[in-house]
């Protein structure tokens, strides 16, 4: 199913998630020419607006979204004379023959992007299929959280599956449209370097890190009944992991990409107690400001996880022995996402007896806020070396962000979007891998419950629990 659809559903269309990366996503494919000529976007959402104020809603936030400068009134204007609206109650079946009455044909093909909470996923899969939207031309997106563990997700996967086959179900994980995580692929299969170094022979461990400064931004109904483990781990930091350690695929496609990574979900060790810590941030200080902390924010206390690092296995031969340390937490000092290889040293060090330690090499692929792809090497530092040998480690440095200064850096959703008008679903995630990732997660939950573990409180701007473990 490769043709491009005509009509684009979006549902929130008035919500955070449209305002702030979608339309301006859009925006971003009109500006380059991208978007079918013909193709049409009808947003949908609770609020009761016609048409001329949807467009002017839409209008404000590519003017606060957008990088600064770079709104075009001219772009605008096309963008927006592709919008239309149709306002929802999704317990009324009659509003959805009102929406596909304006999506029109589905022959033309649909592409329908829906992010809502996980309870409304069955009315509206049923209500679009019983207005007729859910024909062999149509594809449905998927925002998350898709369930709250493996038994709530298979319950909307399944109400998904009972008018969307899996080919045209496409899950979203907005990492995944991130060049950087694309590059990842490129790093390992477009090099015949690395790979002969990628196992256990070579590889001591890898870690994984997702920082952030912000918090939970308001969105405490959600985040409070899920916590760091099933808002990042289960989705972004397990399809990274998956990037890293699968076996090389045999072609970029959907089938040949996922059916690799979900080898690795499925190789996942479970989990013991002493390899998880969780954390939750107190009051503290983050670029000088004082930030107050979760219980506070909340307005109750709660034993939700703002932090969490894992000590994590991938049984399978490549990985034996290696570990892999996630960690992911809010309000910490620095905004950071970050793969970290650390090489195992050298087998004999022919300077030690001369004092110089030769310490071992690191690839670094930082994801954000740089885009960069460093490898630590060592070098002699010049000299005549009277008083020993003095190494140094310097990087090898892909500054991807200056490699590459004539290319617009998109937003993920940019990607996402296109992939699903054009229908490559080879950048989302497939339903076995989500069943996958919940299976281990579920395992690590019920594993923390029984060993009674609560989040460690840390300062707000520090780097997390000072007991997470050391990784080496
Ligand atoms: C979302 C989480 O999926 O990813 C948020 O729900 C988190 O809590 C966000 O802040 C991080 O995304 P990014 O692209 O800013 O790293």
């Amino acid at each position: 199913m490769a043709d491009k659809v005509g009509t684009l559903l979006l549902f929130g269309a008035t919500g955070d998630l449209s305002r702030r990366m979608l339309l301006p996503s859009l925006y971003g494919l009109d500006a380059d020419g991208l978007l079918p000529a013909a193709l049409r976007i009808t947003g949908t959402a609770r609020t009761e607006l016609d048409d001329e104020s949807f467009r002017a809603k839409a209008r404000q936030a590519l003017e606060q979204f957008l990088p600064a400068g770079t709104f075009d009134n001219a772009v605008a204007e096309r963008l927006l004379a592709r919008l239309s609206y149709v306002p929802l109650d999704i317990t009324d079946p009659a509003a959805f023959g009102r929406l596909a009455e304006a999506v029109g044909d589905p022959a033309q093909g649909v592409a329908i992007f829906l992010s809502t909470a996980p309870s409304l996923f069955k009315p509206t899969i049923d209500g679009l299929a019983a207005a007729g939207l859910a024909r062999p031309t149509v594809r449905m997106a998927l925002e998350k959280p898709l369930g709250s563990d493996l038994a709530s997700s298979r319950e909307i996967n399944d109400s998904v599956a009972s008018a969307f086959p899996e080919e045209r179900t496409f899950r979203i994980d907005h990492y995944l449209g991130k060049e950087t995580v694309q590059n990842l692929l490129a790093l390992r299969f477009a090099n015949s370097l690395l790979e002969p170094l990628w196992n256990s022979a070579h590889i001591d461990h890898v870690r994984i890190s997702v920082s952030e400064t912000v918090g939970v931004e308001g969105r405490f109904d959600y985040y409070d009944g899920a916590g760091a483990l099933r808002d990042m781990v289960q989705n972004h930091m397990l399809q990274l992991l998956a990037l890293v350690a699968m076996e090389p695929p045999t072609a970029f496609d959907a089938t040949a990409v996922r059916d690799e990574k979900v080898k690795v979900l499925r190789s996942l060790r479970p989990l013991t107690g002493a390899d998880s810590v969780i954390g939750q941030y107190v009051e503290g200080t983050i670029d000088a400001d004082s930030v107050p902390g979760y219980a506070a924010e909340l307005g109750r206390e709660s034993d939700t996880e703002t932090f969490v690092a894992l000590k994590v296995h991938v049984d399978n031969w490549r990985w034996s022995g290696v570990p892999f340390y996630l960690s992911t937490g809010k309000r910490l000092q620095a905004r950071g996402t970050e793969i970290f290889i650390q090489f195992r040293e050298v087998p004999h060090s022919i300077f030690a007896a001369r004092g110089a330690t030769a310490k071992p090499n690191k690839l670094i692929i930082g994801l954000q806020p740089e885009e960069t792809i460093r490898l630590l090497m060592m070098a002699k530092t010049p000299g005549l070396d009277r008083d020993g040998v003095r190494l140094r480690e310097l990087p090898l440095d892909l500054g991807l962000a200056n490699a590459f200064t004539e290319y617009r850096r998109r937003i993920a959703y940019e990607r996402l979007l296109l992939d699903l008008i054009e229908g490559d679903p080879t950048l989302f995630v497939r339903r076995d891998e989500v069943e996958a990732q919940w299976a281990w997660i579920d395992q690590i939950r019920a594993g923390w419950a029984d060993a009674g573990l609560t989040p460690v409180p840390y300062a707000a701007g520090s780097w997390g629990p000072a007991d997470a473990f050391k990784v080496p």
